[in-house]
């Protein structure tokens, strides 16, 4: 039963990397909707991936939310890690700070024995203080260390979900309902063809820069998140490994 059950998950991570159009994708029993086992089963395969394509001195940029910070947990504490360091991809979300992405960084940093750069600012910026802070030295520090990024984590959200963290204002649920909003990653919003239809103006990693980072771990699962998966990977790098689990790959497959 076990090896059955397990050859089905194979063929499943066969099927939907291809589908998909990606680098791998990683499949763990159960569903993080109703069982808190699966979420940490997704965490550690997540550590394990992440140990796995580390290297001493890789800069890792990590972006926010519940599935990103358990990952921080789940890795193994070694000396055989130097001068790793670890960057926020952006500045806080909404008004939890153990799910921003600065906390997340520190985590990370303190468990592998690494240093971390915060970017201490708000998420969402009017255009005249993006403007003005784009100039400050230390964004640029930032925005320079973005170009150097070996490896970026991050999650996959459900757009109205992330709108509802956020914050946002009712006008901007209605703007994302209107333009057929599905998922979030990065502070952009895409359809369900992937297209990015809205975006929050903000200091971070930006989508065009995902193309040349060497290895994309995007981490999400949840039968609830599935339609958000397939809306992102219709436009994700194809360099990105997905580490999902069943509850979200029984519903894409369904669409497959
Ligand atoms: O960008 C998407 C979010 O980081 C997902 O957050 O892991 O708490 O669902 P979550």
């Amino acid at each position: 039963e076990v090896v059955r059950l397990w050859s089905g998950r194979s063929q499943m991570e066969l099927m939907l990397k291809k589908y998909l159009n990606i680098k791998d994708v990683i499949i763990v029993p159960g569903n993080v909707d109703n069982d808190t086992n699966t979420s940490m089963l997704l965490s550690q395969e997540a550590a394990k991936y992440l140990e796995s394509i580390l290297l001493n001195e890789h800069i890792i940029a990590v972006t926010g939310g519940s599935t990103i910070a358990s990952i921080s947990h789940a890795m193994t504490e070694s000396s055989r890690w130097k001068d790793l360091l670890f960057i926020a991809a952006r500045g806080g979300v909404g008004k939890d700070v153990r799910l921003q992405a600065n906390t997340i960084a520190s985590l990370f940093a303190s468990k592998m024995n690494g240093s971390y750069r915060t970017l201490y600012i708000p998420d969402r910026l009017s255009e005249e203080a993006y403007m003005t802070m784009k100039k400050e030295p230390f964004i640029q520090e930032m925005m320079d260390l973005y170009e150097r990024t070996n490896i970026i984590i991050h999650g996959i959200g459900d757009a109205l979900e992330m709108a509802k963290r956020r914050n946002s204002s009712d006008e901007e649920i209605e703007l994302l309902r209107s333009r057929g909003a599905v998922s979030e990653s990065f502070g952009y919003y895409f359809n369900n063809q992937g297209e990015a239809v809205h975006h929050i103006r903000t200091i971070g990693v930006q989508l065009n820069q995902l193309q040349h980072i060497e290895h994309l771990l995007a981490v999400a699962g949840g039968a609830k998140k599935a339609n958000a998966l397939i809306s992102y990977f219709k436009q994700a790098p194809l360099q990105t490994v997905l580490v999902t689990d069943e509850g979200a790959a029984n519903e894409m497959m369904k669409v497959i």
